[in-house]
């Protein structure tokens, strides 16, 4: 596959870790971090993509290979500190110019490791290290929970987006617990910005979006001005591992991820 760099080796430059968290499950965390992804790459972004969830699903959805073929994985990645990182990017994925650290199942037993840890939430942070400066993007997918792999995320990143499930009457339902988790983290990262809710399967039409838009502007502080919408080709084009863009650029929620990576890319400039 032809690239535009590895994400390991370009010279000195500012890089933008954003964990995209929700411990919801469900509501378009790896979505939104492979189609996030594939735009900013496509804005001629080095990206790297860090899978935290043991059901690695980005991995699934991006990578050459199965994450069970995978022998570092982050689960690795966070109990073997000796290990070079080198070992654990993959720059060559299904998405030009977007690298993959996979997850694996491992993960759900990293998280009792790193507790053994003298500072369990920053060993993500440390292990992330050499990738500053190299890639534009660090994107790190969550899983549904707010359990250290989590905290971990949260306090290595230097951004937070957090996808909310629009079309749900329940979409906010619990999250009071995530903007608590997000305030104790950033005890170790003070300078963690959170760029907002991302509204996902979105109307304006709706009522009930209406409301859970107005209520996630209360309890998150910020929204994202971009709002994506809800297609059935998400789901075809994860089928077929490829971004929404590669599977039908026309689409609309296609060019809204294309207006959310701009829209990121122009806040995070600063
Ligand atoms: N905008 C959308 N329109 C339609 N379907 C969507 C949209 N976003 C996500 N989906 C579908 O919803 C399901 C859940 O999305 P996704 O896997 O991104 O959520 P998640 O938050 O990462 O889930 P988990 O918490 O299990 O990791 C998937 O089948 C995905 O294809
Ligand atoms: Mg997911």
């Amino acid at each position: 596959m032809a690239r535009s760099g590895s994400a390991v080796q370009k010279e000195e430059k500012k890089t933008v870790v954003i964990a995209i968290a929700n411990h919801k499950g469900g509501v378009g965390k790896t979505t939104t971090c492979i189609n996030l992804a594939d735009n900013l790459a496509q804005m001629g972004k080095l990206v790297c993509v860090v899978d935290m969830d043991p059901q690695a699903n980005a991995s699934q959805h991006i990578g050459m290979s199965h994450p069970a073929e995978i022998n570092y994985t982050t689960a690795e990645l966070l109990t073997n500190p000796e290990l070079p990182l080198t070992y654990f990017v993959h720059d060559e994925t299904r998405i030009d110019g977007v690298a993959l650290i996979y997850g694996s199942m491992a993960l759900d037993n990293a998280d009792d490791a790193l507790r053994m840890e003298p500072r369990p939430n920053e060993v993500l942070r440390d292990r992330l290290q050499p990738l500053l400066g190299k890639a534009d993007y660090i994107i790190i997918d969550c899983p549904p929970s707010l359990r250290l792999l989590t905290s971990n995320a949260l306090a290595a990143a230097t951004h937070l987006l957090i996808p909310v499930e629009s079309g749900s009457p329940y979409g906010l339902y619990g999250l009071a617990d995530l903007t608590k988790r997000v305030q104790q983290i950033t005890r170790i990262n003070p300078t963690l910005i959170n760029l907002g809710a991302l509204l996902i399967r979105h109307d304006d039409r709706q009522l009930v979006c209406q409301n859970i838009e107005q209520k996630a502007m209360g309890l998150f502080g910020k929204l994202v001005p971009v709002k994506i919408g809800t297609t059935t080709k998400i789901n075809q084009s994860s089928t077929v591992q490829t971004s929404l863009r590669m599977f039908d650029s026309t689409n609309k929620v296609a060019k809204q991820y294309k207006e959310l990576a701009k829209y990121i890319d122009n806040e995070t400039a600063a």
